[in-house]
């Protein structure tokens, strides 16, 4: 390797030295940040978060009540038990939980089948159930 050559390669290599050195001795917020940050924007498959609201979520017994169940369970019509009244109630309760969730579910006289709310499933039914017999 001839002198110039070699003369050419150090001068080469001491630019390069001091050009990454002061690229790395910038010390502005934003070349900071620059120099720190991920070295990619990792995406974990799977576990991002999905705001897909499901076809039918479980209602509770008083959304399922309001929509469903009150215009019928407010006054009493057609004979049927009104919400929160414990004399409407005693005589149903005391067929026990199962027997009051078959009737609403599949229906009884003129209580028709879960109250007409057909997407719900039977856990809001007697969600609604609950809601309907608690003392007011
Ligand atoms: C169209 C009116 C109507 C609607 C709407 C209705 N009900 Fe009823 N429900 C009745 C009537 C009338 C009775 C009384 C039936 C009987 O004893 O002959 C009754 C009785 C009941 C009983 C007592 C059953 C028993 O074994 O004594 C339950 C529990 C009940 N309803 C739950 C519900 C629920 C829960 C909903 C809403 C999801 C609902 N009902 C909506 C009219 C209705």
């Amino acid at each position: 390797m001839d002198l110039s050559l070699r003369l050419w390669l150090i001068a080469l290599c001491t630019l390069l030295f001091f050009s990454t050195t002061t690229t790395a001795a910038d010390m502005s917020a934003s070349a900071i940040n620059d120099r720190t940050k991920p070295t990619g924007n990792i995406h974990l498959e799977g576990t991002a978060p999905t705001i897909v609201a499901a076809a039918n979520p479980a209602r509770t017994g008083q959304v399922v009540y309001d929509q469903y169940c009150a215009s019928c369970h407010n006054s009493g019509l057609m004979g049927a038990p009104k919400k929160g009244d414990a004399d409407d109630w005693a005589a149903r309760v005391s067929q026990g939980d199962a027997v009051l969730a078959k009737h609403a579910i599949q229906g009884f006289n003129a209580m028709p089948a879960k109250g007409t709310c057909m997407d719900c499933s039977d856990d809001e039914i007697i969600a609604a159930i609950n809601y309907m017999i608690e003392p007011n």
